[in-house]
């Protein structure tokens, strides 16, 4: 009698829950094409796309991307105002494509230093994609995590000082309600491409137990299937939250 095959057995382990990018190499693709860098921008844009679209399809609940630092201001002029007509462009033509994918948009930053009309534009965006419920989307503009954790011990500092708050009541989940992103699960995954291996001032607090992966794809040519690949890569790992595992 044939043996019957035995059924695939489920991956027992969690796909991760939160998943932050550091989309890497756009200058790099554009130069080996002999193209101007903004030109390797706006295939990163495309590749934005793609990337929230695949997470939605793969069922990832959160997706933060890192599209400018509070460091990326040192670029020249002319940069700088690129990316910040490509984030316009984004943030005005995708609201649709957000829609088809049930994204919810959130834009993590510090929004005083942006264009009046961008602040504007966030705020619409994220108006206008609040009852989507698939993927929650994350794109930090001028964000920078010392500034970020600076600007949180101000507040709690401030609170101190008022009267508000006891020096003892800080701990990790008052200092968490500080932070640009409260209310957002911590990344258990932080993937960087285009072989960088480097945090950059991302996430410091939030990443504190994120696995890393690092990919030598450029950030142009990053879709679904890297994405699938670095997933695998963390469900391969042990976490071990600081304790000695099973
Ligand atoms: C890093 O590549 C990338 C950036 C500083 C900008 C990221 C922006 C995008 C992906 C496009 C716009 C984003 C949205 C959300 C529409 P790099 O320029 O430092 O590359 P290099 O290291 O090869 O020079």
């Amino acid at each position: 009698m044939p043996i019957a095959p035995r059924p695939a057995t489920p991956d027992p382990s969690p796909g991760p829950q939160h998943i932050a990018i550091i989309m890497d190499g756009n200058g790099r693709w554009a130069k080996s094409r002999g193209l101007p860098r903004i030109a390797g921008h706006r295939r990163g844009a495309d590749a934005v796309r793609k990337v929230i679209r695949g997470a939605g399809e793969l069922g990832i609940p959160v997706l933060t991307l890192f599209a400018f630092s509070t460091e990326n201001w040192t670029r020249p002029a002319d940069e700088v105002s690129d990316l910040m007509g490509l984030l316009r462009h984004y943030l005005r033509n995708e609201l649709e494509e957000l829609g088809r994918n049930g994204a919810r948009l959130r834009v993590i930053g510090d929004r005083d230093r942006l264009a009046k009309d961008i602040q504007k534009d966030i705020s619409d965006a994220e108006t206008r994609t609040r009852a989507n419920t698939r993927i929650d989307v994350n794109i930090c503009i001028n964000y920078g995590a010392r500034d970020e954790i600076l600007r949180a011990t101000r507040n709690l500092a401030r609170k101190v000082a008022a009267g508000e708050l006891a020096v003892e009541k800080i701990d990790e989940a008052t200092f968490e309600r500080e932070l640009l992103t409260a209310g957002v699960p911590d990344p258990d995954l932080l993937i960087r491409t285009s072989g960088e291996q480097r945090i950059s001032n991302f996430l410091l607090w939030q990443c504190a137990y994120a696995e890393l992966v690092f990919v030598d794809t450029l950030w142009p040519d990053f879709g679904k299937e890297h994405l699938e690949k670095a997933i695998a890569e963390f469900r391969k790992r042990e976490r071990r939250y600081g304790g000695v595992g099973a």
